[in-house]
């Protein structure tokens, strides 16, 4: 582990290589404990972070994952949009299990706000795309982003007054266009007792306190949110979340220039999973998909939606890869391929073959000799097909079932 931190360097960020859902949140949750400061970049309460310590099960969806380290720094970036309900919900949480947060947290003044009637707004605008639906998880990312980029956005810093103003205008402008009525009242109240909560945690200039941590020597690891292939611009578009998922998006997010950051991990589970619509290439339909679903638990960690399962695309891990400058990659779920008779892969060429399967259980293994040699086969080949070293191996969810070399 030792010499892994001292190759990541001081600014890390893990970002997923796929559709998400790769695991991300167990990777930060582990660094998390050797890092400084936690931030979360991008996004909004569309990802949902499982982590599992001792058997019990915490989902974050607004928070960095590794915010259950206590008395670290948590810093929710400027690119994010924030649901504040579901801020404080996350925040009772945790307070619930003893960990102390309001007083760790920088909020981005220009992060802006989520109103429950984006959510509306996302559902109807899904239900009048009918069979062309992008699969969202309605909670409102497209139409705050839609604001944010017409400059008509809210921004968590905005004077209350402003704030009711701007959302008393906007309830004409949505009835008109949708028939959606908006209650202003609620809306106003959610922000009130937001504010109450955390409005001293609002941070005038995220950009200048993360340039202070590093001007400390505080070291960061950045939460990426969702995952390359659901990125605005270079993801599988229109089939995408609304904001920028790669490494540089999320340097974006939180003002951080391009060199500070000096390692960036990819998180790739050993197979495929992806929610929404969207092209899926080696998406597996039959009973060996049904299997990686119910050996992975690919259920939605907030929606409960069934994930679509398939297999590892070494195409898109090149791409996700080349756009991302993975410095290394954590291959996550390794032992939801335990019971695969064989595995499939691409040629150099995208044709798929296969590799034989190991047949045997790798859940909690933690030293690379011990994994079976068909299991270190397939993963030499992922490294040397994507170019890039598999330093961590996840075998299963609990924060010490993991291989890192
Ligand atoms: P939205 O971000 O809710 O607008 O959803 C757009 C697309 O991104 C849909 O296909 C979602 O299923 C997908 N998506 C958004 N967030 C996540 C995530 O955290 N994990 C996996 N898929 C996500």
């Amino acid at each position: 582990m030792q010499k892994l931190l001292s190759d990541l360097g001081t600014v890390t960020a893990i970002i997923g290589a796929q559709w998400g859902d790769e695991g991300k949140g167990k990777v930060t949750d582990i660094l998390g404990e050797h890092f400084d400061v936690l931030a979360r970049a991008c996004g909004g309460a569309n990802a949902g972070h499982t982590i599992v310590i001792a058997g019990k099960k915490h989902v974050f969806r607004l928070l960095p994952s590794g915010c259950l380290h206590p008395g670290k720094p948590v810093v929710l970036g400027t690119g994010m949009v924030i649901h504040l309900p579901t801020l404080l919900e996350e925040i009772e949480m945790l307070e619930k299990a003893n960990i102390e947060i309001v007083h760790r947290l920088h909020i981005s003044a220009a992060a802006h706000i989520v109103f429950d009637y984006h959510k509306e707004l996302d559902a109807w605008q899904e239900e009048q795309k009918g069979k062309d639906s992008i699969g969202t998880t309605k909670r409102g990312i497209g139409p705050a982003y839609m604001d944010k980029i017409g400059r008509t956005g809210i921004r968590i810093g905005t004077p209350e007054s402003e704030i009711k103003s701007a959302l008393t205008t906007r309830a004409v402008s949505l009835k008109k266009e949708t028939g959606l009525t908006m209650n202003v009242d609620h809306e106003m109240a959610e922000v009130a007792r937001a504010l109450k909560k955390v409005g001293s945690r609002i941070h005038a200039s995220v950009p200048t306190l993360l340039h202070d941590f590093l001007s400390r020597k505080k070291s960061i690891v950045i939460e990426g949110a969702q995952a390359t292939l659901l990125d605005i611009d270079h993801g599988t578009y229109p089939y995408v979340t609304s904001s920028s998922t790669t490494a540089a998006g999320a340097l974006q997010g939180l003002g951080l220039a391009p060199r500070a950051l000096s390692s960036c991990i990819g998180v790739v589970k050993a197979y495929c999973t992806r929610v929404g619509s969207g092209h899926f290439e080696a998406e597996e339909k039959g009973e060996r998909g049904d299997r990686l679903r119910e050996r992975g638990g690919e259920y939605g960690s907030i929606t409960g939606r069934p994930r679509r399962c398939g297999w590892l695309s070494i195409t898109d891990l090149k791409f996700s890869s080349m756009i991302n400058g993975f410095t290394l990659l954590n291959l996550t779920k390794l032992d939801v391929l335990d019971e695969e008779e064989e595995i499939p892969v691409q040629d150099e060429h995208g044709t798929w073959q296969s590799l034989p399967g190991w047949k045997t259980s790798t859940v909690g293994i933690t030293a690379w000799d011990k994994l079976p040699s068909a299991a270190r086969t397939y993963i030499d080949w992922i490294e040397k097909a994507a170019g890039v070293p598999v330093r961590m191996i996840g075998t299963g969810p609990g924060r010490e079932q993991m291989i890192v070399r």
